[in-house]
């Protein structure tokens, strides 16, 4: 493998502190040495990567991506959501275990990893927390982590009974994996597919109240605190509620490990967005009123929110082009996370950058316990993205990576345009100068 020198860029590394001209070189997929704009001492014969006027930074991770293999390649594989995820900014991309089949054992995680899936980043694969994910019996975690699971979840169903969350909650944590929950109590959403609300009642659709997530939040913070253990990690998914945010900011006063994260969608997006029944705004959580848009807003900004993740979850045009309440949930996002995130929180909300980079790389890498990434140290993985702050765009989802398209973002102005992203030294995604 080749050396890269990305010279004359400004690194930007919430983790490390640094935020200033700096050339990087990297060698054999590490990072080799950091200086001064042209004071390193070994970059001879290093392919020169020339990033002036750009933003170089640890390469993107989403925690919270539906990638489809094993079993539903028409939407997506492993190898073409890598590859959105790699024009996005990502070089890492959580894998969830709502595959067919339902990714419980070691041998589907391993098969994930193999390398002939042909993934062009890295993935980490979380596993099931319980048998087919169907909330009964849990798995055995020692032998998914082994197997390379970096967390285990359920995601697309919830946990719902309480002593099957406990026994997960307590034996995630004896091997030190987080367990993260689709917060949905599913006895109060039966045959709802958008936010209860005056929405709802217009379209004549039936909906989700948002306690059906706060109250099972509230539940899981009430076993967390039971517990008493302090090895016990409760990460909540896609948060779309702000008595979900509430419940999860008192948590984290009382000192408990209770993480969440946020969606793009869910900061940007109100139930007003599914207009005339417009399935590619139909996603489980679903996109809630103004106000707890708004708490989203407000929770990121001062920081209760430890994680923008995508929820990225491809489905086929003909899946979407049904009737409302028979299309499947989801959206993709992988290719619009940057540059959402730059453009309203960063310019408009004017979070500052480093902050916007943390939430979608350092935060996460921690969260999942990810030894050497979100951060550009010697010695650290070279995943890096290098993206122009400044540049905006218009997405057109028709140009994308990903085998599906169904995004309410298609047309949308970004800002924030990748150029190169490097995973473990070498180069993911090339955008032509
Ligand atoms: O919108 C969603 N899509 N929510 C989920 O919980 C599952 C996901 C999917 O797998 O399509
Ligand atoms: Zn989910």
């Amino acid at each position: 493998m080749t050396a890269l020198l990305i010279r004359g860029g400004h690194l930007i590394d919430p983790a490390a502190g640094v935020d200033a001209l700096k050339d990087i070189l990297l060698k054999d997929g590490r990072v080799a040495e950091i200086a001064g704009p042209g004071k390193l001492k070994s970059a001879n014969g290093a392919e020169v990567l020339d990033a002036t006027g750009l933003t170089v930074a640890p390469g993107l991770i989403d925690m919270h991506v539906h990638l489809r293999e094993p079993g539903q390649g028409y939407k997506e594989t492993i190898a073409s959501g890598t590859a959105a995820a790699a024009a996005g900014g990502f070089t890492a991309v959580a894998a969830m275990p709502n595959t067919v089949p339902v990714n419980d054992s070691p041998e589907t995680t391993r098969w994930m990893l193999a390398p002939e899936r042909g993934a062009v980043i890295r993935v980490f694969p979380i596993a099931a927390a319980t048998r087919g994910s169907k909330g009964e019996a849990i798995n055995d975690y020692a032998a998914l982590k082994s197997a390379g699971a970096v967390a285990v979840t359920d995601d697309g169903n919830p946990i719902l009974k309480d002593n099957v969350m406990r026994e997960t909650l307590i034996a995630a944590a004896r091997v030190g994996l987080c367990v993260i929950q689709h917060a949905e109590d599913t006895r109060l959403t039966q045959g709802a597919s958008m936010n209860a609300g005056a929405m709802a009642f217009k379209l004549g659709l039936r909906g989700m109240a948002t306690e059906a997530e706060s109250g099972l939040v509230e539940r899981d913070i009430r076993l967390v605190t039971e517990l008493r253990d302090t090895r016990v990690h409760l990460h909540v998914a896609h948060t779309s509620t702000a008595a979900a945010l509430a419940a999860v900011r008192q948590a984290r006063r009382s000192g408990l490990r209770v993480t969440c994260e946020v969606t793009p969608h869910h900061f940007l997006l109100t139930e007003e967005h599914v207009g005339l029944y417009n399935t590619n705004a139909k996603m489980n959580p679903p996109l809630r009123s103004a106000f707890d848009r708004d708490a989203m807003i407000e929770a990121i900004l001062d920081g209760v929110v430890d994680a923008i993740a995508t929820d990225h979850a491809p489905h086929a045009v003909h899946e979407k082009e049904v009737e409302f309440e028979n299309a499947p949930n989801g959206i993709t996002g992988l290719e619009t996370a940057l540059g959402l995130c730059v453009r309203w929180l960063h310019k408009e909300w004017k979070m500052p950058l480093g902050r916007v980079l943390s939430l979608l790389s350092a935060q996460p890498a921690a969260l999942l316990n990810l030894k050497g990434r979100g951060t550009l140290t010697v010695g650290s993985f070279a995943d890096v993205v290098v993206f122009d702050p400044k540049a905006e765009w218009v997405y057109n989802a028709r140009e994308t990576k990903s085998k599906s398209r169904n995004t309410p973002f298609d047309g949308w102005t970004m800002q924030g345009k990748v150029r190169w992203t490097i995973s473990e030294g070498r180069i993911a995604y090339s955008r032509p100068a």
